[in-house]
């Protein structure tokens, strides 16, 4: 995506020689990612590449199964094996002790400590990683004593107030509680004050909102941009919901049938879309359509993505896009693109599709 040469060179055990750019955080590179169904390959990542920058938050957008979710455990290597198979790429990743490291090829007792130190996540499905035979604060202050080396005591007290910040009521007394004494939404918050109180480098945080009423919502970003100030942390922030990404997002990704269909800043991809798609989910948001706005009037994207197991030749987006060109559009899978500086976009006809833009 960037001009940079892709000539890192490996040591054993993941450590990378080469120096990443100085302020890069981490450097997807090529990721590919298929599960071996009984029903035939599902091409779930094609050749993922991005980047994160330190203190920067990356938003990842797309529909249903475009891959989100899979590149995020692709990165935290806990894609499920089998079925899941990591095919090709690297993750290049900058640890809290300045090295850079493969994830791919990372150790699992290695990968561990990163999962742990590095990079924190909080999963789309809530699934609980708590344990049932501890308080939820000794969950929490086992984590803090652990990352930031408090006694169990001040431990407590950051707990409680995490919690608080949640907008979890009586914190002091939650943190007595055992999780089965508390609801799926508190749950996922401790989680999430789990998750935040190792105070990683990285937030990976896989449509973390979903489950949680609006004012619940709103408390967690602000935490989010609050810890992102304090400890400079970087977060990658799945989200179905393109209001979120324009709230909390430096950069937006969006993806299409497990590809990078078009990344820029906030404001190239909600201002001057170029990738149809990405025009099209812009579209179908009800509060970023004003109606005289360059996006024009809501619509669904009509059709549904292509079957994973059996991707389009050219552009996986072609069945479903208003302005294919047979023979132009369906021949190969179109390059990304650089359409202005840090604005990519993988679109054979983004000049046309621009210049419809503006006229329209
Ligand atoms: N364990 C698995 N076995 C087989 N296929 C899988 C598995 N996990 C994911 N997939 C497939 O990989 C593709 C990408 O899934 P992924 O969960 O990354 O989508 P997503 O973008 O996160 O979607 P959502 O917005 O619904 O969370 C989908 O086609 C999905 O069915
Ligand atoms: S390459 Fe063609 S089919 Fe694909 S998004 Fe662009 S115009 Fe549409
Ligand atoms: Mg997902």
């Amino acid at each position: 995506m960037d001009a940079r040469p892709l000539e890192f060179t490996h040591q054993r055990f993941g450590m990378v020689v080469r120096d990443m750019e100085q302020n890069r955080l981490l450097d997807v590179r090529d990721l590919t990612v298929h599960f071996h169904a009984s029903d035939g390959i599902v091409n779930a990542v094609n050749g993922v590449t991005f980047h994160i920058d330190d203190g920067e938050t990356l938003a990842v957008v797309g529909e249903s199964g475009s891959g989100k979710s899979v590149t995020s455990l692709a990165i935290m290597g806990l894609v499920p094996n089998p079925p899941g198979v990591i095919a090709g790429g690297s993750i290049l990743f900058r640890g809290k002790d300045h090295t850079e490291r493969d994830l791919l090829t990372l150790p699992e007792s290695a990968l561990r400590r990163v999962r742990g130190n590095d990079i924190a996540m909080v999963f789309q499905e809530p699934i609980s990683s708590l344990s049932p035979v501890y308080t939820v604060g000794d969950q929490i202050a086992e984590a803090i004593v652990l990352h930031q080396h408090k006694t169990r005591r001040e431990a407590l007290r950051l707990a409680a107030d995490m919690l608080a910040r949640l907008g979890i009521s009586e914190p002091r007394k939650r943190l007595r509680n055992y999780p089965h004494q508390i609801s799926g939404g508190m749950a996922q918050r401790v989680m999430i004050a789990m998750a935040l109180s190792c105070h990683p480098s990285l937030l990976i945080a896989d449509e973390p909102t979903t489950a949680l009423d609006v004012t619940i919502q709103a408390q967690l970003l602000e935490l989010i941009a609050e810890l992102r100030r304090e400890i400079g942390m970087a977060v990658l922030f799945i989200t179905h919901d393109l209001g979120v990404a324009a709230e909390v997002a430096d950069r937006i990704l969006v993806m299409y049938a497990g590809r990078v269909v078009e990344v820029g800043s906030a404001r190239q991809i909600f201002h001057e879309p170029r990738m149809p798609y990405t025009i099209g989910l812009l579209r179908s948001v009800p509060r970023l359509v004003t109606g005289d706005g360059p996006l024009g009037h809501l619509d669904a994207i009509p059709g549904e993505m292509p079957n994973p197991r059996n991707l389009p030749r050219g552009c996986s987006f072609f069945p479903r896009c208003s302005h294919a060109v047979k023979g132009v559009c369906d021949i190969a899978v179109p390059e990304l693109e650089e359409s202005e500086p840090g604005h990519w976009v993988r679109c054979v006809r983004w000049r046309e599709v621009a210049a419809e833009g503006e006229t329209s």
